[in-house]
């Protein structure tokens, strides 16, 4: 196997306490990577005026993929926010959650699979003096490879398709392509309103299996759900494209806890276990995975999951579990 390059981007807040702690464990794992630092976000843009520049694209794509901390995105209507052009520039259309208990006995193990470049997150918006018109784009082809990569995921699963095809013609689309594409399959599937959704996710977790749903109903649903397994210190992602990816924790920077040591390192550092699993270095993803596992089964915890250690005990403790 040639030798992995990949980006790591800190970002601000408590990415930069979680992205450290992610690449302790990758240390521990004695693999042949090497690590490019490219610092972007808020922090740049209060000292440059830029958050991102060429140069910085230009490093990604000399880089297999992108370990990702956390970005603040301030509601300053000039800023662009960094993590949603990245997705866009390298098409990065999947966006895997995890959702699986790690804290409690409660057996709930689903996975959301989150269209990532089209939807609300369309970027085409036309502000008005007294309006704001922001289009919501579904198409054909957005909703149909979404639908083959949750289907893929979903081979001997249920498939939920989400949506609110009762309201939005949009909606309709993407219903009726997953539709065709799990019957194509021969994908167990049916369908659900956003709302009722949210409902019975919060109602009944465990009987859910794989969702598919359009880009900002995946957005809050994810949050949502990240709740129900003791919040989003816990909860990893993918952004998957053809042939990029960009593997980052749920959580966002969280600027009222950054630089006190509480930060939660396991989203970090179960999206790094997702980025090995894509590489396809599946044996030091599971050790990641089972190391995580058995330092939280030892109480050894951050406080938002009721713990008393700090973010650099948790990242020690678990990596020392993966050197074994
Ligand atoms: C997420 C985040 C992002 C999103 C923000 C930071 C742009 O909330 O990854 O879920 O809205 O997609
Ligand atoms: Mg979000």
């Amino acid at each position: 196997m040639r030798q992995m390059k990949i980006a790591v981007v800190e970002g601000d807040g408590i990415g930069k306490e979680v992205i450290p702690s992610a690449l302790e464990v990758l240390d521990a794992l004695t693999l042949d990577i090497e690590k490019v630092p490219v610092e972007i976000g808020y922090g740049k843009w209060k000292r440059t005026g830029r958050a991102m520049t060429e140069d910085d694209f230009d490093i990604f794509r000399s880089c297999d993929c992108i370990l990702f901390g956390a970005i603040t995105t301030p509601p300053d209507p000039e800023y662009r926010s960094v993590l949603v052009r990245i997705r866009k520039e390298f098409d990065l259309y999947a966006n895997i959650r995890p959702i699986k208990g790690i804290t409690n006995s409660r057996d709930i193990d689903f996975t959301i699979v989150r269209e990532n470049t089209e939807g609300m997150y369309s970027g085409i918006e036309e502000v008005l003096p007294d309006a704001v018109h922001s289009t919501r784009v579904i198409t054909r082809s957005g909703s149909e490879r979404i639908a083959e990569y949750a289907c893929s995921l979903a081979t001997e699963k249920r498939l939920t398709i989400v949506h609110k095809a009762n309201i939005l013609k949009s909606c309709w689309l993407f219903r009726e392509v997953c539709i065709d594409v799990a019957d194509r399959h021969k994908v167990r599937w049916e369908e659900m309103l956003v709302d009722a959704a949210a409902h019975r996710l919060v109602l009944n977790p465990e009987r859910f299996e794989v969702l598919v749903t359009t880009n900002l109903f995946g957005d809050i649903l994810s949050d949502m759900s990240a709740a129900l397994i003791g919040g989003l210190g816990v909860c990893a992602s993918a952004n998957i494209g053809a042939d990029y990816a960009l593997f980052e924790p749920v959580h966002g920077s969280a600027p009222d806890i950054a630089g006190r040591g509480l930060a939660n390192p396991i989203a970090a550092i179960l999206s790094l276990a997702m980025m090995l699993k894509w590489y396809g270095r599946i044996k030091e993803s599971d050790a990641v995975t089972g190391a995580v596992s058995d330092v939280v089964s030892r109480g050894i915890t951050t406080p938002d999951i009721g713990g008393r250690c700090s973010t650099t005990e948790v990242a020690g403790a678990i990596s020392r579990a993966v050197g074994k």
